[in-house]
């Protein structure tokens, strides 16, 4: 799958090493792309980068995407959009406490399929969850059933099978996820890598 990622960031180098491992077609789109020489696939300038791209991934900075996306608008229609950020500030609060950065990008771009997950994950587990010692879980939400499952397929190549997935509905079910980072970034200053494992 052609697959177009924006933000050449920790979190946008490491899935991209994930996917290209996985066999997909990747590109980066960036700002300066002409800078960015050491990536784990080519960057473009970001319009060509969307063009032809079956799927979007948003890892910018959360408290920023969604100016940065609004600004993309006409680009993005049409368009599955994976949104993998923590939209929080400096001193790591919510920069939407009562709602969710999916939310938020989906209302600013109604013509663009958005899709939130990745985001409960540390770096080193996005791509490799078999370095835990168990199975645990990801989740997903989204409004549009194609685009989910577009998703899925994406995260079952990168080592995350269907029954380690979580569908937990709509884009406004993203304010769960989201707001687990206030509880992640506790559990991670005790140490890591861990993950959530749904036991019932
Ligand atoms: N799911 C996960 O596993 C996971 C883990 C960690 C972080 N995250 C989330 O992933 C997101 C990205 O994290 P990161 O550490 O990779 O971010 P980052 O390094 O701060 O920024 C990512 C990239 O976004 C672009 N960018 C920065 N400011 C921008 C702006 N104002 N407008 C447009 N583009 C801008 C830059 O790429 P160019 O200069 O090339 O345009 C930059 O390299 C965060 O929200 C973080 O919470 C997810």
């Amino acid at each position: 799958m052609r697959i177009a990622i924006l933000g050449t960031g920790v979190a946008g180098t490491t899935l991209a090493t994930g996917l290209v491992a996985a066999g997909h077609d990747v590109v980066f789109g960036s700002r300066t792309p002409d800078a960015k020489t050491d990536l784990p696939a080519s960057a473009l300038a970001v319009p060509e980068a969307l063009t032809g791209a079956e799927l979007v991934v948003s890892a910018l900075p959360g408290a920023v995407a969604v100016e940065a996306l609004t600004a993309l608008a006409g680009e993005l229609a049409g368009h599955v959009l994976l949104d993998i950020s923590n939209a929080v500030t400096p001193q790591f609060d919510l920069v939407y406490p009562n709602a969710s950065l999916g939310e938020a990008i989906q209302s600013a771009l109604p013509q663009t399929r958005v899709v939130k997950s990745l985001n409960t994950l540390a770096i080193s587990t996005l791509i490799a969850p078999d370095t835990l010692a168990e199975p645990t879980q990801l989740f997903l939400s989204g409004d549009d059933a194609e685009a989910k499952s577009l998703v899925s397929g994406a995260l079952v190549s990168l080592g995350w099978p269907v029954e380690q997935q979580l569908d937990l509905g709509g884009i406004e079910t993203a304010r769960g996820p989201e707001h687990y980072f206030l509880l992640f970034f506790g559990i991670m200053r005790l140490g890591g890598p861990f993950n959530i494992a749904i036991v019932r």
